[in-house]
This record gives structure tokens, C-alpha cells and sequence, in this order.
């Protein structure tokens, strides 16, 4: 193989499956990112080619198997608008006193939806993928997107955020339909 063909297999970015609920490693914590380094970047590029395709507007490390604490988002409506946004080790340091509440859903828990109440406004520090320190004020969709995102790597899902009722629901028919799909 030539330079130019291993360099560009190494550039080009990978759609990767996404786990859905209920899964274990949905359920555990990421770890920290040691230093944003080409596999970082390249677990970015991934993620957010992985999200374009779903298609999503979000997608946390953890949803792809991987457990390191990494998110991207794109709240842009169509491709002319693409803005993402690449995190590593976000934290948020301010959230409002005032709530919003969205209807949710999420790759992982495909099909799915319910109103989720979380802070309207948030600050986020996070290392973007230069390895940078950057902060993000975030309001109205993205506010919730990162939040619902950061939570992933604590291993929650917006299904941990409503009634045991709807969420026992949920979880008992994402199995039966992975049941189905596994027996056919
Ligand atoms: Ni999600």
C-alpha cells in the first residue's frame, strides 16, 4: 500500500453501530480523557459522521462502546449549516435556577420519547479537539442536548429522568424488539 492510500484510510471516517438500551455499558460511567491526542480526534470524527448518518443532533462515546468522556453535537438544521461541536471531559460549572423542558429521544432508545425538565441555561468547560480549554454557554435545544449528552457518560438516560412506570415500559419493548430482531 502507497503513503497517499494508507493516508487516506486512516482519514476516512467510519459509521459505527450504536448500542441501544438495554445495554451495560450503557449504563457505566466514561473516564476522563487523558490528553485530546489523535485517537480522540479521530473517536470525534467518527462519533459525529456515526450521528450525521443516524440521523441525531447528539451522541456520547458510551453509545458506540467506547467509555471515554467524549460527546459531539450539531443543532444545525441542514447540512449548509453544519456547526459541530466536539467535547472532551465537558463538566458544567453554572445551570440556571430556571427549568425548560423538551420532549426527548435518543439513538439509544430508539422510537422513543417523553418530556425531560432540566436547567434552561447551562455553562459547560470542556477541551475541544485541539486539546484547547473552551467554555460553552449554552440555552434553549443545546442546553438540553448537552445536558442529555454529558449525562450518557455517567451512564444515564433520559429514561432515568421520568417515571419508573414509563421507563420499565420502555426498557420491556426495546427488549422484545431486540429479542425479535436477534431471532430473525
Ligand atoms: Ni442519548
Amino acid at each position: 500500500m502507497s503513503n497517499d492510500a494508507l493516508v487516506m484510510k486512516v482519514s476516512t471516517m467510519a459509521v459505527l453501530p450504536i448500542l441501544t438500551a438495554p445495554d451495560p455499558i450503557l449504563k457505566s460511567k466514561a473516564k476522563r480523557v487523558e490528553a485530546v491526542d489523535e485517537r480522540i480526534r479521530r473517536l470525534m470524527a467518527d462519533m459525529l459522521e456515526t450521528m450525521y448518518k443516524a440521523p441525531g443532533i447528539g451522541l456520547a462515546a458510551p453509545q458506540i462502546g467506547v467509555l471515554d468522556r467524549v460527546v459531539v453535537m450539531d443543532i444545525g438544521k441542514t447540512e449548509e449549516t453544519r456547526e459541530p461541536i466536539r467535547m472532551a471531559n465537558p463538566e458544567i460549572i453554572w445551570a440556571s435556577d430556571e427549568d425548560n423542558t423538551y420532549e426527548e429521544g435518543c439513538l439509544s432508545v430508539p422510537e422513543h420519547y417523553s418530556n425531560v425538565v432540566r436547567p434552561a441555561e447551562v455553562k459547560v468547560r470542556y477541551l475541544d479537539e485541539a486539546g484547547q480549554h473552551k467554555e460553552l454557554h449554552a440555552d434553549g435545544l443545546l442546553a438540553t442536548v448537552v445536558q442529555h449528552e454529558m449525562d450518557h457518560l455517567d451512564g444515564i438516560l433520559f429514561i432515568d429522568h421520568i417515571s419508573s412506570l414509563k421507563r420499565n415500559m420502555i426498557l420491556r419493548k426495546l427488549l422484545k424488539a431486540k429479542k425479535e430482531a436477534a431471532e430473525s
